[in-house]
């Protein structure tokens, strides 16, 4: 499976999101290259800081930009067992070309706050590559959630008024805790002291995601 993680919008957790599928998918057992396609790098940045800690990141890290995304993928989606595409929070030809070739697109969004207002503009991006690419799958996910349950259920709302995105029913809260590992280049799944409430939330976002791809391999077998 190739998972492309984007957006509109810059801090919504894209990178957080990238690098934590990555990891929880090479702790199952799976070869897993996690692609930059971000010029800021911090996907990459991550990997390097999770070297310092821990030597084997147990995955495959590059950086690519423009149709390079594209044309690197495609060269390599046989050599792995799944690939994940941090593509950055601009309309980039780098997202682009990292939606022509993914399977999977996921956007995160804080609720209540200016990524909402950018729920059109990706919209309008995931209608446009379906053009190029009808297979893609496109879901929204919550994230920085606060303990105010209102929130989820207005952002929620707003979002299922989509006709072009799906959202998960997980949802990630704004926790410390995910901002101190990945600091360390860590899931919370790693990251000691054990925040389990973080654990749970990633656990169960991850499981989501995991189940959407297995209902796609069995539809398209
Ligand atoms: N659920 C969360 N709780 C607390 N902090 C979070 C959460 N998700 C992300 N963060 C923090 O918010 C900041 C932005 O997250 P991240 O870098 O993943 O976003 P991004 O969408 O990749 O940003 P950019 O657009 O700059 O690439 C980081 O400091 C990260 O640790
Ligand atoms: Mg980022």
């Amino acid at each position: 499976m190739i998972y492309t993680i984007g957006g509109i919008k810059g801090g919504s957790g894209k990178t957080t999101l990238a690098v934590s599928l990555t990891v929880l998918l090479s702790r199952v057992g799976f070869d897993v290259l996690l692609v930059d396609a971000d010029n800021q790098g911090t996907a990459s940045d991550f990997s390097t800081w999770r070297a310092e800690t821990i030597e084997d990141t147990g995955y495959t890290s590059i950086k690519l930009s423009g149709l390079a995304v594209r044309n690197e993928v495609q060269k390599m989606k046989s050599k792995y067992d799944h690939i994940v595409i941090d593509a950055g929070g601009r309309d980039t030809s780098s997202q682009r070309a990292a939606m022509v070739v993914s399977d999977v697109y996921i956007a995160p969004f804080a609720p209540k706050s200016f990524d909402m207002w950018t729920l059109e503009q990706v919209e309008q991006l995931v209608q446009e590559m379906a053009i190029a690419n009808p297979s893609l799958q496109s879901y929204a996910v919550l994230n920085k959630v606060d303990y105010n349950r209102k929130d989820i259920e207005e952002g929620r709302n707003y979002i299922e008024e989509s006709e072009v995105l799906k959202v998960l029913n997980s949802t990630l809260n704004e926790r410390k805790a995910f901002a101190n590992a990945a600091a360390a280049g860590l899931t919370v799944m790693e990251h000691k002291p054990k925040n389990p409430k973080a654990v749970a939330e990633l656990q169960a976002l991850f499981d989501e995601i995991m189940a959407l791809t297995s209902e796609e391999t069995e539809v398209n077998a």
